[in-house]
């Protein structure tokens, strides 16, 4: 193994930087390795003359804390649709081939991955095309198979509980309801662990549709009991029984739709039943900054295992955590079941113990 590259696609998520670190350190002290470094996700692999960067020692060194990807991410950079102008039109093409080409001229022993389940669903199809391909999951919604926990989620997680605390304050002060609207697409990850955490009293996720009058009902019985105020944790992706997610810009074959809104109507709602109240979208913050220890640390592991799972030559593979260790699976199995909330689970029926509402009752 003589040069692997790195990049870093779709949203970002802390403890990209990290992985990156450790990956870099990993393959020049062990194995004597060149690094390169792919801008903008696989948008990099276009552009021959300015699309990389040499990473070298110095070149990582002071990134582990640091929020972001020193390499920049893209998450309209599906090489499979991409829109370009075409004699004053608008079209959409695959340039796949292209990437692949700018790959073999790059001449990589492996390229790892960094990504959520669209960038890795693109590296499964390149790996087919035979590139040496390492995947390492990332997303703050940690909705990924394969792996009990994602880089990018724990410090999530700790924004959603603080925020969560700081509205408490106000909320309980003011006797109003607060709904705080959190990320969390398809699985209720963020919602319900910083629900928990953060004692909110109703919580709103993707995979349970909520009733409005089963909301209300839980603020009510709250109001009676002289609770005068309350907080409801809301995925972005949680939707009313029979209703669709809300969002605020709608999507396309390049674009996901953008998720948005849910917070807002379910505090409207609430407000036309007599409680005054008012929303939080929490948004990029929760993406944004500094990664946990735990996320530095989850970080750092996987970035040393992708570069030892590379020098195996393990390719088409995903590393993962699973008990506690970090193995490595392939990135089809990984990918074939999506990561969601376990309904049946232990959070789930200690959060209903304790009298969290989820909308269902
Ligand atoms: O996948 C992580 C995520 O945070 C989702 O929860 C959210 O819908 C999405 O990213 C938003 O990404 P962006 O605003 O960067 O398109």
């Amino acid at each position: 193994m003589k040069r692997i590259g790195i990049l870093t696609g779709g949203g970002d998520a802390p403890g990209l930087n990290a992985v990156i670190r450790a990956a870099v350190k990993t393959a020049i002290n062990e194995y004597q390795c060149e690094v390169v470094g792919i801008r903008d996700g696989y948008d990099g692999f276009l552009d021959l003359e300015n699309g990389s960067l040499p990473l070298d020692m110095a070149a990582v060194s002071g990134i582990l804390a640091r929020g972001g990807t020193i390499l920049g991410a893209a998450n309209r950079g599906n090489p499979y649709a991409r829109k370009v102008i075409r004699d004053g039109k608008e079209i959409t093409i695959d340039v796949s081939d292209e990437i692949v080409k700018g790959i073999e001229r790059r001449k990589l022993d492996a390229l790892l991955v960094l990504g959520g389940d669209g960038t890795l669903h693109i590296a499964h199809e390149l790996a087919l095309k035979g590139v040496p391909i390492i995947g390492v999951p990332k997303t703050i919604d940690n909705d990924i198979g394969g792996t009990e926990i994602t880089f990018g989620f724990d410090t999530a997680l700790n924004i959603a509980t603080e925020a969560l605390d700081r509205l408490h304050t106000t909320a309980e002060s003011h006797h109003r309801v607060i709904a705080i609207e959190l990320m969390g697409r398809d699985a209720g990850f963020i919602a319900l662990n910083a629900g928990i955490s953060g004692g909110a009293d109703v919580i709103l996720i993707p995979e349970i549709p909520f009733k409005f009058e089963s909301v209300l009902k839980k603020i009510q019985s709250r109001n009676d009991q002289g609770r005068k105020f309350s907080l409801i944790a809301v995925s972005e992706g949680a939707k009313a029984l029979g209703g669709e997610q809300v969002y605020s810009r709608q999507g396309d074959e390049v674009y996901v739709p953008r998720l948005g809104g849910v917070g807002q109507t379910v505090a409207e709602y609430i407000e036309r039943s007599g409680f005054e109240s008012r929303v939080t979208v929490l948004g990029h913050v929760q993406r944004g900054g500094t990664p946990t220890a735990f996320d530095r640390w989850l970080a750092t592991r996987y970035g040393a295992a992708a570069v030892r799972l590379a020098a195996r030559q393990g390719f088409d593979r995903m590393v993962a955590l699973q008990c506690g260790e970090i193995v490595d699976l392939p990135l089809d199995e990984a990918l074939a079941i999506p990561k969601r909330v376990n309904l049946q689970g232990d959070a789930m029926i200690t959060a209903r113990n304790i009298g969290i509402s989820f909308g269902d009752e």
